[in-house]
């Protein structure tokens, strides 16, 4: 097989690709609904133009990368494998398939814990996920997954967890503003490429300037 995809055949791929993953997603009420992956599709494309990364690998993977998530599946490993046998029944290239799996395998956030992705298609996909989790629509994510799981909105007793294992991560009780110094305000400082570093400075700001409302409404200070 051709070590890359027919450019004849990327554009036929990739709308067989959005079908895949709207289907898969339609339902999704944990964060990783359809609009999700749109977004992190749109901002994928622009970080590969601005970075020079290989637009079909990047757009691809991006568009599969929560079909593989095993919240969504019965375990890693069987998500991974739908993505694999709906990737080999398609005219994608080997190299290029492998590609797409490996990103997807390595990219998720994993309580900070994985080592840095390797390829530059890697980085993009990885940095336009985190994006989609820093920001004014990272602040209704994060609301809607704690209403989702049972946590309250804020607890001053229940302080935010230094180091958390990824069991603690996904499992233990928290709040929703814990999440922000958990997860989503460390997510700056773990970007990889300079297009999307400068999208996180400024959504960071901003979720900054919203938790320090936040606390001075809290104690009725404003
Ligand atoms: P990812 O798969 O990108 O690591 P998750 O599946 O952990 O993301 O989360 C999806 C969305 O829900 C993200 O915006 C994330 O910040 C938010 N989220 C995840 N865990 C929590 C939590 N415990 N409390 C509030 N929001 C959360
Ligand atoms: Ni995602």
């Amino acid at each position: 097989m051709a070590a890359s995809t027919d450019k004849a055949q990327q554009d036929d791929i990739i709308a067989a690709a959005i079908a895949f993953a709207r289907d898969f997603h339609e339902k999704d009420d944990t964060g990783h609904d359809w609009w999700h992956i749109q977004r992190v599709s749109k901002m994928t494309e622009r970080l590969a133009e601005a970075e020079g990364a290989n637009r079909f690998v990047a757009l691809l993977a991006a568009l599969l990368h929560d079909v593989a998530d095993e919240k969504l599946n019965e375990s890693k490993e069987s998500g991974l494998r739908r993505v694999q046998s709906w990737l080999e029944s398609q005219p994608v290239a080997a190299a290029d398939c492998g590609h797409v799996i490996e990103i997807i395998s390595t990219m998720s956030y994993n309580a900070g814990l994985n080592p840095p992705m390797r390829t530059l298609e890697g980085q993009v996909v990885q940095d336009a996920d985190r994006l989609d989790a820093i920001g004014a629509i990272a602040i209704a994510r994060c609301f809607l997954y704690a209403g989702k799981i049972g946590d309250p909105i804020h607890d001053p007793g229940i302080k935010p967890r230094d180091s958390i294992t990824k069991e603690q991560y996904r499992n233990e009780g928290s709040t929703a503003i814990n999440h922000f110094y958990e997860k989503l305000l460390k997510l700056k400082d773990r970007i990889n490429t300079p297009s999307a570093k400068a999208i996180a400075e400024e959504r960071h700001r901003y979720m900054e300037r919203y938790v320090t409302q936040f606390h001075a409404e809290w104690d009725g200070l404003l």
